[in-house]
């Protein structure tokens, strides 16, 4: 089947179907039994995200089991850190680990001489999935917004309060700027290589835009991403790109470009009733189903699904969730939740 003909793609391009596609971040995890036997033979988690039959592997777990209409590639939004050349590593219960850049000087050790050899088993993985995945169902490629990435490298790893990387990027913008750029041409790089591998459509992942004051969300977040857009958009006129900034509130305004992105995706904090009307009518929305609700389960879920559906239904649509599936989610809750959408009929 063609890219153009896909679920997904066809909502992502404004259609508005009559059941929206469904897939989930985070879809593939620890949630899963056979994931959690695939990582323990693969050794660490970085060591997953470069076995290209490993990370195959766990890519179509969720899509054997639940039939989403879409597969994300398995990888990580540090793998562009790693790749430029700053120490990754995972640890167990700690989650992702930088050697952290402290000051301008220490961009100087990063680059992108080695990034496309570097992520060569990443690309590998996405032509593997392709080649394995059926043929309706969208391969998305992803990456992390430059705000993100530049959060964990300059922090070191997650963060209370952000407060190393706001001072950088506030109080030294010219040298937190050089971090950024050197983002964005990673970050195109990787993207259109995973494009060329097979991605039919790309997701840009902003998980901390949110803690941004006005200005300079615009500045450091919704600007490279701008950029990103424009330039893949060069490589690849077609290809749908989804921007996901969030915990931005009603920020998500700035977002709603419908000539650069094709669809925003929106956390849980933003209500489906607000998004129908001042996102919907413009671009098409992904989301935005309380990550908990999915771990409740029961009715609570099947009224709350049901309520974005009725919301957000009737005009271009892909159910997700709000943020990632999260590791102690009873994976019987997914496969009714996906019973849930597929059945649900508008005017219903
Ligand atoms: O969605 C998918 O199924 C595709 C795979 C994917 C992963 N990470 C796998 C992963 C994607 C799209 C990501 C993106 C990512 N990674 C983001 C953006 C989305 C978000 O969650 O906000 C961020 C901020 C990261 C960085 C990261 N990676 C953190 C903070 C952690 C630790 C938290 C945790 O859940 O352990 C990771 C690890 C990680 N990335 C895991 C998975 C499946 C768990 C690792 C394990 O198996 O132990």
């Amino acid at each position: 089947m063609k890219t153009a003909d896909k679920l997904l793609i066809r909502a992502l391009k404004g259609e508005a179907l009559k059941s929206p596609p469904i897939w989930l971040m985070r879809q593939a995890g620890r949630y899963l039994p056979e994931y959690r036997g695939t990582r323990a033979a693969a050794g660490s988690f970085l060591e997953l995200c470069y076995n290209p039959v490993l990370a195959t592997e766990v890519t179509l777990q969720p899509i054997r089991r639940f039939g989403f209409d879409a597969a994300i590639l398995f990888s990580d939004i540090l793998v562009v850190a790693d790749a430029l050349g700053q120490k990754v590593s995972f640890e167990e219960g700690r989650g992702p680990v930088l050697e952290a850049l402290k000051d301008g000087k220490d961009l100087a050790q990063l680059g992108l001489g080695r990034f496309h050899e570097h992520l060569g088993p990443v690309y590998e993985t996405v032509s593997r999935i392709r080649a394995a995945l059926p043929p309706e169902t969208a391969l998305i490629g992803f990456a992390g917004a430059p705000w993100t990435v530049a959060s964990y490298m300059i922090e070191g790893g997650g963060s209370r309060d952000f407060a190393k990387v706001k001072q950088w990027a506030y109080g030294h913008p010219e040298s937190f700027g050089l971090l950024i750029d050197l983002l964005i041409e990673a970050v195109v790089d990787h993207l259109a290589y995973q494009v060329e591998a097979g991605a039919d459509g790309v997701q840009l992942f902003d998980s901390w835009a949110g803690i941004l004051p006005e200005e300079q969300l615009f500045h450091w977040s919704l600007d490279p991403m701008v950029r990103i857009a424009k330039d893949l958009r060069e490589r690849h006129p077609k290809v749908p790109i989804v921007a996901f900034p969030r915990a931005v509130g009603p920020a998500a305004l700035m977002y709603r470009r419908p000539d650069t992105f094709a669809a925003l995706s929106i956390d849980t904090g933003i209500g489906a009733h607000w998004a129908a009307k001042e996102l919907q009518p413009h671009i098409c929305v992904q989301g935005n189903l309380d990550p908990i609700m999915l771990l409740a389960g029961g009715e609570a879920m099947e009224r709350e699904a049901t309520r974005i559906l009725g919301k957000l239904g009737h005009g271009s649509f892909v159910f997700n969730l709000g943020h990632g599936v999260v590791p102690q989610t009873p994976p019987d809750n997914v496969a009714r939740l996906v019973e849930i959408v597929r059945n649900w009929k508008p005017g219903a």
